[in-house]
């Protein structure tokens, strides 16, 4: 059998600079190189409300948004199923039965979720539907039989629940699911890229995120704007690389090519780098020179979204038929389990048979 993708995101906000390096990137890639035999893609709106169960609008009202990030980054629905989570019934069937494969202890252990949990000050008021949302995850993966699972280096424990669930499903009731391999982006800068005032974490309450769907004015300020060495005050000054956010989004963003066009007294990062750890070279000068790096990149992203843009029934219509053909591949698997785990009464012809035979030859008795 081919190699199968299945990847996603929770619809709670426009995507960013780090989703795009950390895994969008890599999927348009993926999907153009030819190497998978079906590509899945999934808005996790039902994963978004495990967290949000309040705020269903907000889950809502980003479907089309990340749909559009989806496109414009380059992802093509020829090539690829885009579908909503919420209409694959199958996946929350599933979610049922893995549920019965994995204990309280280990899901308290996962540190995606242990570090989730501080992060939204859950405590004890954690809900149920957020602390299990692993094995959610696993039905996400395995209803596809997904080999491969591109994601953000966070989303590892994810994968790793995913794959223990996967072995247990098998030994217990036979070999149906399939393991899935986790791809994480190789360079360690796009692993986590930090949010444009230095913080490790971007998120849209901090304000320091860099959309995708930024105008060219937005990405500038933002960079203009953007944490460098607090030390390093003036020109002359010697400046520190390490994080040091322009640094780090030239690191995930720059290319040797971007030098002789954009600022040709360098021949590549490790020398600008150099002269700024000496002292002597200006932050507006590297900034300038980010902006131009990320123009090259977000520009068509920008042009392709604003086209879609103009044409949501079409975006609505790919959504509906990516859904219909997602759930056609999710019930031939949750068919395959609930044969598995004999739990498919009616489809087992034998079984019905044998069950009159047992019982009337009670009754002669
Ligand atoms: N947890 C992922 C996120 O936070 C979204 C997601 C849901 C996902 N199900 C998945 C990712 C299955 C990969 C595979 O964005």
């Amino acid at each position: 059998m081919g190699k199968i993708i299945l990847t996603g995101d929770r619809p709670t906000g426009k995507l960013h600079v780090g989703h795009y390096v950390g895994s969008l990137r890599r999927r348009v890639e993926m999907q153009d190189s030819g190497e998978f035999e079906k590509i899945f893609i999934m808005i996790a709106d039902a994963q978004a409300l495990t967290d949000n169960a309040e705020h269903p609008e907000k889950v809502r009202e980003n479907i089309i948004e990340v749909a559009l990030d989806y496109l414009a980054a380059g992802l093509d629905p020829s090539k690829c199923t885009i579908f909503i989570q919420s209409q694959i019934p199958e996946l929350t069937e599933l979610t049922f039965y893995y549920m019965n494969l994995v204990t309280v202890a280990r899901l308290h252990r996962n540190p995606t979720v242990k570090n989730e949990i501080v992060m939204r000050g859950f405590e004890e008021s954690i809900p149920a539907g957020f602390f299990t949302y692993p094995v959610s995850q696993t039905s996400d993966i395995t209803a596809f039989k997904a080999t491969t699972v591109p994601v953000g280096e966070d989303q590892l424990p994810m994968l790793e629940q995913a794959r223990e669930i996967v072995r247990k499903f098998n030994s217990v009731y036979g070999e149906v699911l399939v393991e899935p391999v986790a791809v994480v982006p190789d360079n360690e800068t796009c692993k986590r890229l930090p949010g444009t005032d230095g913080k490790a974490k971007m998120s849209k309450s901090l304000g320091n995120c860099i959309y995708l769907a930024d105008s060219a004015e937005e990405v500038k300020a933002k960079v203009m704007n953007m944490y460098t060495d607090p030390n390093h005050i003036k020109v002359t000054d010697p400046g520190t690389v390490e994080g040091n956010a322009v640094f780090t989004y030239l690191d995930a963003f720059s290319k040797p090519e971007h030098f002789p066009k954009y600022l040709p007294d360098y021949n590549n990062l490790e020398e600008l780098k150099d002269h700024y750890r000496r002292g002597g070279l200006g932050d507006v000068k590297i900034k300038r020179f980010l902006c131009a790096v990320l123009e090259e990149e977000l520009a068509p992203i920008r042009a392709r979204r604003a086209e879609f843009a103009k044409r949501i029934p079409e975006v609505l219509e790919m959504l509906r038929q990516g859904s219909i053909e997602a759930r056609a591949t999710a019930a031939a698997t949750l068919d395959e389990v609930k044969a598995a785990m004999r739990i498919n009464y009616f489809e087992d012809d034998a079984w019905v048979k044998e069950q009159s035979a047992k019982y009337s030859a009670g009754d002669a008795q």
